[in-house]
């Protein structure tokens, strides 16, 4: 028999091949990496720290320095130390949320996903490469920036009665840039202002910063944001090993969640649907309000309705979008426009009862209080006999308003 001897590489050599495999490797990864370094970085969950958050300010800084990068905050962040950032509080695959102070008032700083596709500025205002660096100081340039920022607003939230709501086209920059006086800007602003509204977060919190329910902005820089920071519902779950948050204390937030799911009803955008109800989307402010902190799935009707439209569909259960749903139109195999869920419906099953398994804010109620609760929010939870009866949100609204307003005055 013959046996093939096969030649062994000496060990030094061999330690020389495999320190080379591992250079070649390391220089691969950060090549790759370091051009696609914001798209990487929201592909899997990451921690802060494997997501460099705290570089990212770094370079957020640098590029503002450069004139790269503009905004309102960027000066208070990177110059006058006004923007203080004190922690990374959330750093999902979508999402990154410091949390700090802006001259006294405690602000989370966050930034969520870039859509997939963004118009540059200069394509959109049709600018050529061999330009000079406009700015706004060239009157066209302002002026044109100006309608696309407004049809880019109307268009994204499907609201085309945006000049009735706020009169010109002007004013919807104004309130973009709230609650800093809009002066002159620079490229560096506009650049960064239409970036940033290409995630339709921001938009939203902007156009309705009147409403109760809807967190404050105090400005941006770059694609990042800072908003009131919030004591999230997600901090009054219990366990058995955490006592539940004082009843005193849910009864509040619970009251104050009926009057959001009643001001949304009625907003300067219309009626809003809000599809991704769960208690780490809500938070009580310091002055007790309860507020919707992060309204990427919420939409006006006509939206919502066009949504729904689009798929395809053999049964009910394809019709829904998140919590939203609608019903399959088996003749047609189209889900059907008109939504047959509603906010109250959702909050009542998604907060109040429960979450996923959790304890709800209205659990373990006192006694009597439970024996009154139980019936309504088991109605107001429940999958079946949707879309509700005209007048059933009304109704059910009222009961639970009374039921935890006699308990807030006993307690
Ligand atoms: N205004 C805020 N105040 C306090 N915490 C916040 C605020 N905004 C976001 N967070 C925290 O960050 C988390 C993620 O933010 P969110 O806007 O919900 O992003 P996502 O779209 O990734 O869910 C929230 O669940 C909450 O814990
Ligand atoms: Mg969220």
């Amino acid at each position: 028999m013959l046996f093939s001897r096969r030649r062994k590489l000496p060990r030094g050599r061999k330690l020389v091949c495999c320190t080379l495999l591992v250079i070649v490797i390391f220089i691969f990864y950060q090549i790759v990496t370091s051009f696609n370094d914001e798209d990487v970085e929201f592909d899997r969950q990451w921690t802060c720290e494997e997501l460099k958050a705290k570089d990212r300010l770094v370079k957020l800084c640098k590029d503002f320095t450069n004139g790269n990068t503009g905004g309102n905050l960027c000066r208070d962040l990177c110059t006058s130390g006004e923007l203080v950032i004190q922690d990374c509080l959330a750093h999902k695959n979508t999402t990154i949320v410091f949390s700090g102070t802006w001259r006294k008032n405690d602000i989370v700083f966050k930034t969520k996903r870039r859509p997939h596709h963004v118009e540059n500025l200069e394509d959109v205002l049709s600018i050529g490469v061999s330009d000079d660096e406009p700015t706004a100081g060239d009157e066209q340039v302002y002026k044109k920036f100006v309608f696309h920022v407004f049809d880019h607003v109307q268009n994204e939230l499907s609201f085309f009665r945006l000049k009735d709501m706020i009169g010109s086209e002007q004013q919807v920059l104004e309130l973009l840039w709230h609650p800093h006086p809009l002066g002159e800007l620079t490229w560096a602003d506009m650049s960064s202002l239409w970036r940033l509204i290409q995630r339709d977060e921001f938009i939203k919190l902007q156009l309705l910063k009147e409403m109760k329910h809807i967190p404050r902005v105090y400005g941006f820089c770059g694609s990042f944001y800072a908003v009131e920071k919030v004591e999230t519902i997600e901090g009054f779950s219990f366990t058995p090993f955490k006592r539940p948050m004082p009843w005193k204390k849910r009864l509040n937030a619970a009251l104050d969640l009926l009057d959001l799911s009643k001001e949304f009803t009625e907003t300067p955008l219309g009626q809003l649907h809000h599809c991704d109800i769960q208690p780490g989307n809500f938070g009580v402010a310091k002055d007790k309000r309860v507020v919707a902190l992060d309204i990427d799935s919420m939409f006006g009707t006509k939206q919502m309705e066009d949504f729904l439209e689009q798929p395809t569909c053999e049964s009910d259960a394809q019709c829904d979008f998140f919590d939203c749903v609608s019903a399959c139109n088996t003749t047609e195999n189209k889900c059907s426009r008109k939504i047959l869920t509603n906010n109250l419906q959702i909050i009542c099953r998604d907060i109040l009862l429960s979450y996923w398994g959790q304890p709800g804010l209205l659990q373990r109620a006192p006694i009597h209080a439970q024996n009154k609760l139980s019936p309504v929010l088991s109605d107001c939870a429940s999958d079946k006999m949707l879309p509700w009866k005209p007048g059933k949100i009304e109704k059910i609204y009222r009961k639970l308003k009374t039921i935890l307003s006699e308990e807030l005055v006993s307690n």
